[in-house]
């Protein structure tokens, strides 16, 4: 894709990470761009994180209209910015910044990027549900806290290291009215949470390529048909553990939506315009496979 059009009154969002090479948000946001005919355009820039202040700095000097942030600044961002949306402060990590004239503001659209595909893609509204997420780490974090934002009635959790879901499930009962229980890992999980609940998570790394031949320790078996299991990874686009879900009848899908509207939600944030959904999924798959 070229970008014949840019002058003096091209808007510039970006990426900041490092590295960034192998990020699939430029496609995305330039393909939505292309296709509402905006003069905008959307730059990876690979921030070493000892420049990070001085690349926020940047933001500002060079009127950037806002950035996304990834790995390994979306913790350390935080004390750089001037307010932070009070959803993104209790998952303490910011992957999305607005430049209000000047004024850095950070949001978190992972989290409330998963609930939308959820209620899109999987036609399910957490509100009410109980949901069981496996895994504690900063994916499991966002989608927790969205989760107990969007009304969740109770959350389980169960992480290889007891300790860190300990930590979640605190954090997420303080934050919001939600029950938050830490229940045992692997072999010992019980199998009538795992049969009762209305939604599994998956969020550990276990099973992403090139380890596909991996999956958590899971009662498999305990899964009832129609059950809804989703796996945050989307490469492979289907997992060992979706596999093995998918094999007891349960009703499984991949973490390309949340990917897909953190997207949607960032594109929302800076240009105040409904996002072209479709054109960007489109360039997503486009570049997964
Ligand atoms: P992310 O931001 O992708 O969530 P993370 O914060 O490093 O990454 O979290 C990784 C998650 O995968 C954690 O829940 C981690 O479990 P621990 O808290 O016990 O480390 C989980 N994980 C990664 N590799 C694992 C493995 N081999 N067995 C079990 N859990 C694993």
């Amino acid at each position: 894709m070229g970008f014949p059009n840019i002058n003096g009154k091209t808007r510039v969002c970006g990426l900041f990470g490092f590295p960034v090479e192998h990020s699939f948000s430029p496609a995305m946001h330039n393909a939505a761009y292309a296709k509402l005919g905006l003069n905008w355009v959307y730059v990876p820039y690979g921030v070493h994180p000892d420049r990070l202040a001085q690349a926020m700095e940047g933001i500002r000097s060079l009127e950037l209209t806002g950035v996304n942030v990834t790995v390994p600044h979306k913790q350390n961002i935080l004390p750089l910015l001037d307010e932070i949306d009070p959803a993104a402060r209790i998952i303490g990590a910011v992957n999305t910044i607005v430049n209000e004239g000047g004024k850095l503001v950070g949001y978190n659209t992972d989290g409330p990027g998963f609930i939308r595909s959820l209620e899109t893609e999987a036609g399910f509204s957490p509100r009410g549900k109980s949901i069981l997420l496996v895994g504690a780490g900063g994916a499991a974090r966002a989608v927790a806290i969205a989760l107990a934002f969007a009304g969740a009635d109770s959350l389980y959790i169960t992480n290889r290291t007891p300790e860190r879901a300990e930590g979640l499930a605190r954090d997420v009962s303080r934050a919001c009215q939600v029950k938050a229980r830490v229940l045992p890992w692997g072999k010992q999980l019980p199998r009538t949470t795992v049969s009762e609940v209305n939604l599994v998570v998956q969020t550990t790394s276990i099973g992403m390529s090139p380890g596909v031949d991996q999956a958590p320790e899971f009662p498999f078996t305990a899964l009832r048909p129609g059950q809804l299991v989703c796996d945050l990874i989307y490469n492979p686009a289907k997992t060992l553990f979706l596999q093995r879900a998918a094999a007891q009848g349960a009703k499984t899908f991949n973490g390309l939506g949340m990917l897909l509207y953190q997207g949607v939600l960032a594109f929302e944030l800076w240009t105040g315009l409904p996002a072209p959904v479709e054109i960007m999924r489109e360039t997503l798959l486009r570049q997964v496979s």
